[in-house]
């Protein structure tokens, strides 16, 4: 199975790190635009081969479009990261015209392609690749909840004092600081609700530590973060590859689920070889509905910045 991943940066070069130490594609092509860029970081990833264990193909390109063809999957990374105190929503004006641009270039030479969105703002983004591209809906999918998910999961266990694997807890809406819908009332620790062993306040702290996950690392690295993104695009691809219909909480565009329609927000979606095989709607109580509502009204409002 060939991947490629558009965007050298530290996320780019993250998806392509934890793609290849799962080893289940063969072959990865991290594409950018500054010259000799992916390919040394392809050459540095394929040095780690012996160590890590995998059979792996990295290759680099520059900008050659031609270097991805018959890619399964792609991931688009490219576009600025935000710095200390910025929204992701600040990004639309230069990422737009990147995502247009490299959707089309992915499209010539992969015409089937599973497109997995991560640039900024991601639900907006995803929505962009949407109109840009006569795709199957259920080919584009953007990477958002199982990031911030597993920030959900990172805050609960440091509550509990517990591995993270212990738990199970989703995020839907929309990847945003204040649009993000953790579902702490669902949240358990081996299938016992966590609020058995929290207090509402602690609850509710993890919640708005999760909402601004991305934002504090921001803070602390001055840039993106790069690892947490890069092992949660692989869990996707990793669905994709495996056929395994994992259900993961991903930037889906909605024709009605959740009352919602019109545009793409994180919602369970159930992955496999032919990208989201099917949006799941869960019940939500009244005021994770009204939650998810508010936060499709956000991502609506960036889509409008949309030229
Ligand atoms: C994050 O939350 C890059 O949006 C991504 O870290």
């Amino acid at each position: 199975m060939k991947v490629t991943v558009v965007g050298a940066g530290a996320v780019g070069a993250s998806c392509a790190e934890y793609i290849a130490i799962k080893n289940f594609a063969s072959e990865v092509c991290l594409i950018d635009i500054k010259e000799g860029f992916a390919e040394g970081k392809a050459m540095d990833l394929m040095q780690c081969a012996s160590l890590n264990g995998f059979d792996t193909k990295i290759v680099g390109a520059t900008n050659d479009y031609s270097k991805t063809a018959n890619s399964v999957v792609a991931v688009i990374t490219s576009g600025i990261p935000r710095k200390p105190g910025m929204t992701r929503e600040e990004l639309i004006g230069i990422n737009a015209g990147i995502v247009k641009s490299v959707s089309s270039n992915l499209i010539e030479h992969s015409p089937d392609v599973i497109i997995i969105v991560v640039s900024n703002p991601m639900d907006t983004m995803t929505y962009l690749v949407h109109k840009n591209t006569d795709l199957p809906k259920n080919r584009i999918i953007g990477m958002g909840g199982a990031l911030d998910s597993a920030r959900f999961k990172y805050r609960i266990a440091e509550a509990l004092s517990c591995p993270s694997s212990d738990l199970d807890g989703m995020v839907i809406g929309g990847h945003s600081d204040k649009g993000m819908v953790p579902l702490i009332e669902k949240a358990t620790r081996n299938s016992v609700n966590v609020s058995e062993f929290l207090s509402p306040e602690r609850m509710n702290q993890i919640v708005n530590d999760t909402k601004v996950g991305g934002a504090t690392l921001t803070g602390l690295l001055g840039t993106s973060a790069w690892y947490a993104p890069g092992a949660a695009v692989s869990e996707i691809v990793k669905a994709i590859a495996l056929d395994s219909h994992k259900m993961i909480p991903c930037s889906a565009l909605l024709d009605g689920e959740y009352g919602i329609e019109g545009l793409s927000i994180g919602v369970p979606c159930i992955i496999g070889k032919n990208g989201i095989e099917k949006i799941v709607e869960i019940s939500l109580t009244d005021s994770e509905k009204n939650k998810l509502k508010e936060s499709a009204e956000g991502v609506a409002k960036t889509n409008t910045l949309l030229d």
